[in-house]
């Protein structure tokens, strides 16, 4: 038999405080209607004091075990994608594994908001490649902690969430392809400054707000609206698929403005293209798997069905994977 990779399980879990664009208004010159005809967000949700990133992910992972019905000893393999770890070192796959009382390998992908592509990829490589039967792929934010909340431009756009999925072992395809790209010289278009080895989190560098999020905003539009629609149609073609075998595009919700876009340019329509950036603004690397348990919480997906998620974020880095769902809808409780 040859071995693919299939998603068993979903789960999400998003924090309980909501941020509205009114409450922002009271933090930053900034409109309603500004935010939400620019972005088309609401609202976000905002860890609360003391809430890590690992604490999100941990709990959107059991529910995506719990959906699977796979027990702790059963996961081979623990990769979290995350842009707002809980601190360098460690890594934060190494605090949700001891949150969950796993004790299997366990390691954090950052690829900022395309980091659960990148995560998926190698999850579904290792189990084709028979190292690993089941595997626990994470994409989990506390983002508003690298956010300054003084600076309009940018803290209006995030939010906080996780989401995880499981994947087991097939006989016929559930991951069928994945595309990935990065182009390293767009580096300074998405980046927090200080806080790593280049530029340590000095006293300076905190007073001068280099250790939260800057953003070239026009220029990473730019670059989500040209690498999208190509990065889809290549994971598309690779899995011999059209545009019209497509149940679900699912792209990572950064912006509403930006996938219409791609909508427009891919040539699909509306009512086939996930979207719910208003009420929970970008989430980075949770906005993809949060989306896909909304969508199969919420009866949306049936087995045979074919999505397209598709992520792009600092790096610049974007991904493109193709999945079969082949999980059957999930049971109502009485
Ligand atoms: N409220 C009110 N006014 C604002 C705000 C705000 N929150 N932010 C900016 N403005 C002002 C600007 O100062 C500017 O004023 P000026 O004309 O007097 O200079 C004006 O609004 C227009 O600003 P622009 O930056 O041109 O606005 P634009 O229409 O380009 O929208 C936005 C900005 C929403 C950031 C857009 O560029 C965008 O969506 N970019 C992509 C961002 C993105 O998706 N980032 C996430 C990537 S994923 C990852 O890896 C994290």
């Amino acid at each position: 038999m040859t071995r693919h990779a299939t998603i068993i399980g979903t789960g999400s879990y998003l924090p309980e405080r909501v941020m509205t664009n009114a409450d922002l208004e009271t933090l930053v010159d900034t409109s309603d209607e500004w935010i939400f005809s620019r972005s088309g967000i609401s609202e976000r949700r905002i860890v609360a004091e003391g809430e890590t990133t690992s604490d999100l992910a941990a709990r959107a992972a059991r529910a995506a075990m719990e959906c699977a019905g796979v027990s702790g000893d059963e996961i081979d393999l623990l990769l979290l994608g995350t842009t707002s770890p809980d601190y360098i070192m460690p890594s934060t796959a190494c605090m949700t594994q001891a949150k969950l009382g796993l004790t299997c390998p366990a390691v954090d992908l950052m690829a900022a908001c395309t980091s659960f592509i990148y995560a998926l990829q190698a999850g579904a490589a290792a189990i084709e490649s028979g190292r690993a039967n089941t595997v626990l792929v994470i994409g989990a934010e506390a983002l508003t902690r690298l956010v300054d909340f003084t600076d309009r431009t940018t803290c209006v756009l995030f939010g906080d969430g996780a989401g995880a999925v499981v994947l087991g072992v097939s006989e016929e395809p559930g991951v069928e392809s994945v595309v990935l790209g990065a182009d390293g010289s767009g580096a300074e278009q998405l980046i927090i400054p200080a806080g790593g080895a280049a530029n340590p989190a000095t006293v300076e560098a905190v007073e001068s707000h280099d250790t939260y999020v800057k953003m070239n905003g026009a220029e990473v539009f730019k670059f989500a609206v040209r690498v999208i629609p190509r990065a889809t149609s290549e994971a598309l073609e690779q899995a011999g698929h059209t545009l019209d075998d497509l149940t679900w595009l699912v792209p990572h919700q950064a912006n509403k403005r930006i996938i219409q876009t791609i909508e427009e340019r891919l040539g699909i329509d509306d009512d086939r293209v996930y979207c719910n950036v208003s009420l929970n603004g970008n989430t980075s690397s949770a906005s993809i798997p949060l989306a896909l348990d909304d969508l199969y919480t919420s009866g949306r997906l049936a087995p045979g069905d074919l999505l397209a998620l598709v992520g792009f974020g600092a790096g610049l880095t974007w991904g493109a994977a193709v999945v079969r769902w082949t999980m059957s809808a999930p049971i109502e409780e009485a």
